[in-house]
């Protein structure tokens, strides 16, 4: 009976145990998480998702503050196209984090970025252009580009001496979004080095609609294994969302993908960035208490625990310190449902608002406990304590009972 370990993800000269932790912001598929993946053969991902924040709070700058002091007088205004990012800052907190992830890599796997085109940062090709160039001048192997099409994104940055050196990756969740994106960065003369096809059952933001229920991850597989085919194209499929044990990704593998790309299991390990209490929801929860809402002000459907903090929430905009949502106009979903409600309720001192979140705000909080659909199934990964708790698991464990069980085993830790 096959492994996981039994195969081999080739990408450029190197070759690799074939299980990729996806990217998960904000800092939750931290620097630790990705650097003990390299260690043990993997690919790892950090997220450049609130970049500046993730620098306040891991290597003590200041970015957050600054940028608050120097737009303060527009927090009760509703235009919000006066607040720009200063693009040489976000090239040290891309630099910073980079180089620290870099710094501390052993072993043969590799650590990549995740990219997301959703964070149009009131500015979105200027900022996307330097958050890719600074990642690569930092060192890093790869960049996953994610949530968005990226159709502009390969001609962003193909004048940088490192476009055709570091590993280029997209994530898509058809056939038509891959066929697209092939169409528009032929003219770099550059395809992807891999593809993740990312399902329903993922989670963060998901590539479908509401009807997210009707699609299925290995049907979309093999159309895209077929289509690469067709096009005489040999580019590694990755596909992820939903794969749970060794068995899983085995079940993949044998049916031509190159790697599984893997979260969920990981965000009750003990390198992930969330806080321990927060791993205990995700412990906690049971399949009826996960959601697919539409909360998110990207638009996208947003997979969550129903009982997050941030849900119905009515906090005040936070754009003037962070803003990562704004559009090329300075605008943002929750900040317009906020002011709508502010309408509706004056004189209301703490307002509701139901239908958009402030995910800069929640998402940097950890009060928003995005997740994927099996959540419910980690309590079965591991012992549970008399006091009720949960106990955590090493990266190293999950990872190796991926790369290594059968028969739909899964190993509890010792
Ligand atoms: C907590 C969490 C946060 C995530 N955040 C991101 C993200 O910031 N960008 C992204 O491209 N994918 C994100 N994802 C998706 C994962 O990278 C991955 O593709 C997917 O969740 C794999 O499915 P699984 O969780 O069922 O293993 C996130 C997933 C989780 C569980």
């Amino acid at each position: 009976m096959k492994r996981v370990d039994d195969f081999r993800l080739r990408l450029g000269k190197h070759e690799l145990v074939p299980i990729m932790i996806g990217g998960m912001g904000v800092d939750i598929s931290s620097v630790d998480l990705a650097v003990e993946v390299a260690r043990l053969g993997g690919v790892g991902h950090i997220s450049d998702a609130m970049i500046k924040t993730v620098s306040d709070r891991r290597y003590k700058t200041k970015f957050v503050k600054e940028k608050l002091a120097l737009y303060k007088y527009n927090v009760e205004n509703e235009d919000k196209s006066a607040v720009k990012f200063d693009l040489g800052k976000l090239v040290e907190a891309t630099r910073l984090h980079v180089e620290e992830a870099m710094s501390r890599k052993t072993g043969s796997g590799l650590i990549f970025i995740n990219c997301m085109e959703k964070l149009t940062m009131n500015a979105p090709k200027e900022t996307l252009k330097v958050r890719l160039e600074a990642a690569m001048d930092a060192g890093i192997e790869g960049i996953t580009l994610a949530a968005g099409l990226h159709l502009g994104s390969f001609a962003l940055i193909e004048e940088h001496p490192r476009f055709r050196d570091v590993q280029l990756g997209i994530i898509v969740s058809s056939v038509r979004a891959l066929q697209l994106f092939l169409k528009k960065s032929m003219r770099t003369g550059r395809l992807p080095d891999y593809i993740v096809v990312e399902g329903p059952l993922a989670g963060g933001h998901l590539g479908f609609g509401m009807d997210w229920a009707q699609y299925d991850l290995a049907t979309i597989v093999a159309e895209v294994i077929q289509f690469l085919k067709n096009e005489h194209l040999d580019i590694p499929v990755i596909p992820a969302g939903g794969i749970f044990t060794g068995s899983d990704a085995t079940a993949f593998l044998e049916s031509g993908a190159a790697a599984v790309q893997v979260a969920t299991r990981f965000t009750v390990s003990e390198e992930c960035g969330l806080p321990d209490k927060v791993k205990q929801e995700y412990f906690k929860a049971s399949e009826d208490d996960i959601e697919v809402n539409q909360i998110s002000p990207t638009g996208y459907p947003m997979r969550m625990i129903k009982s997050s903090p941030g849900i119905g929430d009515g906090i005040r905009p936070n754009c003037e310190a962070y803003g990562y949502l704004l559009d090329a106009n300075g605008k943002c979903a929750y900040v317009t449902s906020y002011n709508r409600e502010l309408a509706l309720h004056p004189g209301v001192r703490k307002i509701s608002v139901m239908d958009k979140t402030c995910l800069c705000t929640h998402m940097r909080n950890f009060d928003i406990w995005t997740c994927g659909y099996l959540t419910y199934r980690l309590k079965d990964t591991t012992r549970k304590a008399a006091d009720g708790s949960y106990q955590l698991l090493t990266a190293e464990h999950i990872f190796k009972d991926y790369q290594f069980s059968t028969e739909q085993k899964i190993a509890l830790p010792e």
